[in-house]
């Protein structure tokens, strides 16, 4: 039997989780900054890396105590590389580093996008291949083409602001708390999504790349024109609108994909999958489409080790050799890192 502990600090949660090799989750911790970050209306990454120097120690104790085992039961380690915040990422790089070298153990560099993806083989093994695979996050907005297990092309990304982050930009606009996403998520549900009328972003070379900064634009025009705020009749039509026009964003975008990759499978994850009204359109679309569509449990939709460490274990188990790796260093972007073929 072998256990995985995969480390997550990409971003503002602090995470860790030990998998088994039979991809069993034994414990799953994670410390979110939600309250350190929200007087802000968003990530402020100093004070994100700070806190995950005070919490990883921690984080990774708990999750060990649950698991009910000790750090020389740990027979490898995950750690997410990149793309993130560079000093976050580095805090819960060097610790992975720490605990490998001191152990001898083999320390694996999970990319985040491919994490995220590898999240919806948690709770089912049973995914088919070639699947369309689509991250939503605060951070991204990527298609990409599934083929196998650690084999993927890039489909498509967006080109100015993820869905996530126009979310979250709107509320903060609308001084409605942070993270934004979730909180639209709430208010949307009273509204009515017909109420206001949203173009739908298309790219004139006929790419499959997202933008949804257009999107923001005309939501902002909205408000200033509607005299929208908090307490308003209209707040809740208006955002339940908005959020209907990401999701269309992003369904019709995938149209367009599956008619060129002919994919056996769907896969929506990232943490704006956990979107109530993405979740449940994506299913129906899905249907429609005739393919089997897979959305990973909210928890782990948003960042989280267990799916650092579920890739971990697939690498491991894919046969590649690793070390205790003294050389592996964190990648706040995606452009430039040799992380693998990702984005070949
Ligand atoms: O994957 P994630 O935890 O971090 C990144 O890799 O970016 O995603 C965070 C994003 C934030 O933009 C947050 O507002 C959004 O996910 N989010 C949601 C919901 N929960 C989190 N967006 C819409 N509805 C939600 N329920
Ligand atoms: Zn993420």
């Amino acid at each position: 039997m072998m256990n995985v502990l995969g480390i997550e600090t990409s971003c503002d949660e602090t995470s860790a989780s030990v998998l088994n090799s039979e991809f069993k989750i034994l414990s799953s911790v994670v410390l979110s900054q939600d309250e350190i970050h929200a007087p802000y209306g968003g990530v402020v990454p100093e004070l994100a890396s700070r806190q995950h120097l005070t919490s990883i120690g921690y984080v990774v104790q708990e999750c060990l105590e649950r698991a009910q085992l000790k750090l020389e039961m740990i027979n490898a380690y995950a750690v997410t590389q990149g793309p993130g915040l560079i000093g976050s990422l580095l805090v819960g790089l060097s610790f992975a580093k720490g605990l490998a070298f001191y152990f001898k153990k083999p320390l694996i560099g999970i990319d985040h996008l491919e994490a995220h993806i590898e999240a919806a083989f948690l709770e089912t093994r049973e995914i088919p291949f070639p699947a369309l695979a689509l991250v939503v996050s605060g951070g991204h907005t990527s298609t990409f083409f599934v083929k196998k297990k650690l084999d993927y092309e890039l489909v498509g990304r967006t080109r100015d602001d993820a869905a996530g982050e126009a979310l979250d930009k709107i509320a903060k606009f609308l001084d409605l708390g942070y993270p934004g996403g979730p909180i639209i998520d709430g208010l949307a549900e009273k509204g009515n999504p017909q109420k206001f009328t949203f173009g739908l972003p298309h790219m004139t070379d006929g790419s499959l790349d997202f933008s949804f900064s257009g999107l923001k634009t005309a939501a902002l025009r909205l408000i200033k024109e509607n005299k929208l705020s908090k307490g308003h009749p209209l707040l809740f039509d208006f955002l339940a609108s908005f959020e209907m026009a990401v999701i269309r964003a992003l369904l019709s975008n995938l149209v367009q994909a599956i008619k060129l990759f002919k994919p056996e499978s769907l896969v929506l994850c990232g943490g704006v999958a956990r979107n109530k009204k993405l979740r449940r359109h994506f299913t129906e679309f899905g249907g429609k489409q005739s393919l089997p569509s897979f959305i990973p449990s909210p928890e782990f939709c948003t960042d989280n080790a267990a799916m650092v460490a579920s890739l971990g274990l697939v690498k491991l188990k894919s046969g590649k050799k690793f070390s205790f790796s003294l050389d592996l260093n964190a990648y706040p972007r995606i452009k430039g890192s040799d992380l693998q073929n990702l984005y070949k």
